[in-house]
């Protein structure tokens, strides 16, 4: 009998209601005031109803947000939480809103319902503040603070009541809730089990990282974000295909569960890497990777702050081991994949190419060096930049 991590706080949160209940539910909903979530928002009510943002039930109030924007911890100070999840509908919309109001919420395509929500409080948001504190920038340039700016300027509170998740058609395979991943780990005897977030097409770099970390636990989760990213970054179903193509050729199956991560990318480099962390425990892992500008963005945090910002921490705050990866290259006099703290491989014997190099040898159909990325994955890319024209 194997014992998975415990969920942030204790308790593994599901806001879901099925049989009789959702019907009640639905025929409510039906007669209540409507608001249409975006897919940002969409995807937290899907995390917090399924448990992904637990010890989280609801969208959070004035008191929640506060503590997070300024102490990066939920009230009471024991459990860290560094990004706020609220519910901010266009000005129009939350004008029309009064507190004690249930509201039916909707998905992103206007008709599925989602669930049910009772507006606790209305409260403003302190947008430059929480851009400051949480994103360590207020310019409206950088992706998750123009997210944040975009928003509407009062929130909404309230725990939520789910009868569906969103009507997804991608990845039907691979969308497993925490309780499934955790139900995986356990048919699978893993006790300790790695995750790795990711949000670019898989390079050599990566699959370093990946393998070292699965050295010293049971099970690798292969977590890609698949919720909103900004627009150049690589979509997600073409991710997915060089993810799968990897694991087929490189992996042994029985070491590793390929699921994906419905959360909006935050881009907020240490706060976010923070986050990624205790979403992936809920998710039943107890370490979790953190390489070179987790989650970071043009050049807004220095390369190891997402590292560095672990330490501000108690342990106990967090519960899931940070394994720290410095940045990883080929190296020429090694033959093989490195870091500075493996090997003594001087700058020109180090295989690095720039983000923009790659792209365009893609785009021109050129394969990136072996070392770089694995021919297969580098197939797929180029494949779908050239169908992207
Ligand atoms: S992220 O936004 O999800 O962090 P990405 O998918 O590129 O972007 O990175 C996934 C993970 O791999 C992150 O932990 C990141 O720090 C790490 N990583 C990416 N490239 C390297 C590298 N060359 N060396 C070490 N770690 C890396």
């Amino acid at each position: 009998m194997t014992s998975l991590i415990a969920p942030h706080g204790g308790t593994l949160v599901d806001r879901r209601v099925a049989g009789e209940s959702a019907v009640e539910l639905r025929a409510r909903a039906a007669t209540l005031p409507r608001v249409v979530l975006n897919d940002r928002q969409g995807s937290d009510f899907e995390m917090i109803a399924t448990g992904g943002l637990s010890p989280l039930t609801g969208y959070m109030d004035q008191e929640a947000y506060r503590s997070v924007v300024e102490t990066l911890h939920l009230p009471g100070g024991k459990l860290a939480w560094t990004i706020p999840i609220v519910l901010a509908p266009d000005d129009s919309v939350s004008a029309s809103v009064s507190v004690g109001q249930e509201l039916a919420l909707y998905y992103e395509d206007g008709s599925t319902l989602a669930g049910t929500m009772t507006v606790r409080e209305i409260y403003p948001l302190e947008k430059e503040r929480e851009a400051e504190r949480v994103y360590r920038t207020t310019d409206g340039n950088h992706p998750g603070v123009a997210a944040v700016y975009a928003q509407g300027s009062r929130a909404l509170a309230g725990d939520i009541h789910a009868v569906a998740l969103p009507p997804y058609s991608d990845f039907p395979g691979e969308r497993l809730i925490p309780a499934a991943t955790r139900a995986g780990f356990a048919d699978r005897g893993w006790q300790t089990v790695v995750a790795f977030q990711t949000r670019n097409p898989i390079h050599r770099a990566h699959e370093y990282i990946i393998r070292c970390a699965m050295e010293i636990v049971d099970g690798l989760l292969l977590h890609p974000l698949v919720g909103a990213t900004k627009g150049d970054d690589i979509p997600a179903d073409v991710r997915m295909e060089c993810y799968k193509v990897l694991l087929e050729n490189y992996f042994p199956a029985d070491r590793v569960l390929l699921a994906v991560n419905p959360a909006a990318m935050r881009y907020a480099g240490p706060s976010e890497a923070i986050f990624h962390a205790l979403v992936r425990k809920n998710y039943g892992c107890t370490h979790f990777i953190v390489g070179r500008d987790h989650a970071g963005v043009g050049n807004y945090y220095g390369t190891y702050d997402a590292q560095k910002i672990f330490d501000d921490f108690d342990a106990t705050a967090i519960d899931i081991v940070p394994l720290k990866f410095e940045h990883s290259f080929w190296s020429i006099r090694d033959g093989g994949m490195a870091t500075s703290k493996t090997s003594k491989a001087t700058p020109d014997e180090r295989i690095s190419l720039s983000g923009t190099k790659v792209r365009e040898m893609l785009r021109a159909g050129q394969e990136p060096p072996v070392e770089f990325t694995r021919p297969e994955v580098a197939r797929i890319l180029i494949r779908s930049m050239q169908a992207a024209g």
